[in-house]
């Protein structure tokens, strides 16, 4: 299927180790299972779900020393391209331990290198560099440390003019920095409910109350489109052209973990396969759907994201 090139940025990418022990208690020895790796971090992930739809992505992470040597190892491994950026430090680790007998998972994530401003400015060099002129470019997850909160709104500016449209999925400042700037040069800006709250300054306990809220940021100018994730009640776009709400799917929860990357990854794949917002809405829901029910750092299996999709309920609503 003709895609549009995708590219995803990973300032802040992970090794992410998965284990379990019987029980997890404080001193003494917990003899753990063998561990299970995976490279992780937003735009990693998202790339991750894009493949597993059997769409394309390139990666742009920045790495560093022997553990950035391993995470690129695993992308490949994975069958995503990817372009490196240096980074300032050894890349990080993550530990996550289940624990067996009570069914608890406990998840330890280290900060990551420092950034200056040179490393920076090099991060937003090397993202216009790597964007295609009709690229989705899909930047998602936390600032490492020393990258400022406006990095999204700078990037914004930076590929205003080239024709690559950028997709936000951040949280707090960087997020409210992003919807700041409403000259329409973000593409898509999506949050999940209580940063949709903390945006708004108020609750948005209704369905009404989120589309409200979104349609009035298009409105504003923050971006082309906005969609906001209600949990288990699902996830509502604004465009210029209407308000959509997909169900979420219900389906036994096994571990969230990347569930918001993983719609970020539908939505964008069926965004650049051309295909109808509500279509791309409904690829975004069944893809979040569909990572709740695989087991740790594990994401969507493009089965499962097929069903969800053929069964996907997306409505139409107004104000
Ligand atoms: N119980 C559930 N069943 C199906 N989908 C869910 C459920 N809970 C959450 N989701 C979906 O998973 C996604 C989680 O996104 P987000 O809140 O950004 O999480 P995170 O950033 O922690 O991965 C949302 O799109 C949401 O609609
Ligand atoms: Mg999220």
């Amino acid at each position: 299927m003709h895609q549009a090139p995708i590219l995803t940025i990973t300032l802040n990418p992970a090794l992410d180790l998965t284990t379990s022990a019987p029980r997890v208690v404080p001193d003494g020895k917990l003899r753990c299972t063998a561990p299970r790796f995976d490279p992780g971090g937003g735009g990693i992930n998202v790339s991750r779900a894009i493949r597993a739809m059997g769409g394309e992505s390139t990666a742009l992470v920045a790495l560093g020393g022997a553990t950035g040597e391993r995470l690129a190892a695993l992308l490949a491994e994975a069958g995503v391209p990817l372009v490196t950026l240096p980074a300032p430090g050894e890349t990080r680790q993550s530990v996550t331990v289940d624990d067996q007998a009570l069914g608890q998972q406990y998840r330890f994530v280290m900060p990551g290198p420092e950034w200056s401003p040179e490393n920076v400015e090099a991060a937003l060099q090397a993202a216009v560099a790597a964007a295609a002129p009709d690229a989705l470019v899909v930047l998602s997850g936390s600032n490492p440390p020393g990258v400022p909160a406006g990095f999204a709104a700078q990037l914004a500016e930076r590929l205003q003019g080239s024709g690559a449209r950028l997709v936000v999925d951040t949280s707090g400042e960087a997020l409210a920095m992003a919807a700041a700037v409403v000259d329409r040069r973000v593409e898509i800006l999506r949050m999940d409910d209580a940063e949709a709250e903390g945006l708004a300054g108020h609750a948005l306990p209704y369905r009404l109350d989120t589309a409200r809220f979104a349609a009035g940021l298009v409105a504003s100018g923050a971006a082309h489109a906005v969609i906001v994730a209600r949990g288990r009640d699902g996830n509502i776009i604004a465009t210029r052209d209407g308000l959509w709400h997909a169900e979420a799917a219900r389906v036994p929860i096994v571990s969230k973990v990347g569930a918001g990357d993983s719609f970020l990854a539908g939505f964008v794949l069926g965004y650049a396969r051309g295909w109808p917002v509500p279509d791309a809405l409904g690829l975004a829901a069944a893809a979040a759907s569909a990572t709740v029910q695989t087991p740790a750092t594990e994401l969507c299996r493009g089965e499962d994201v097929e069903r969800l999709f053929a069964a996907r309920v997306v409505t139409e609503m107004r104000l």
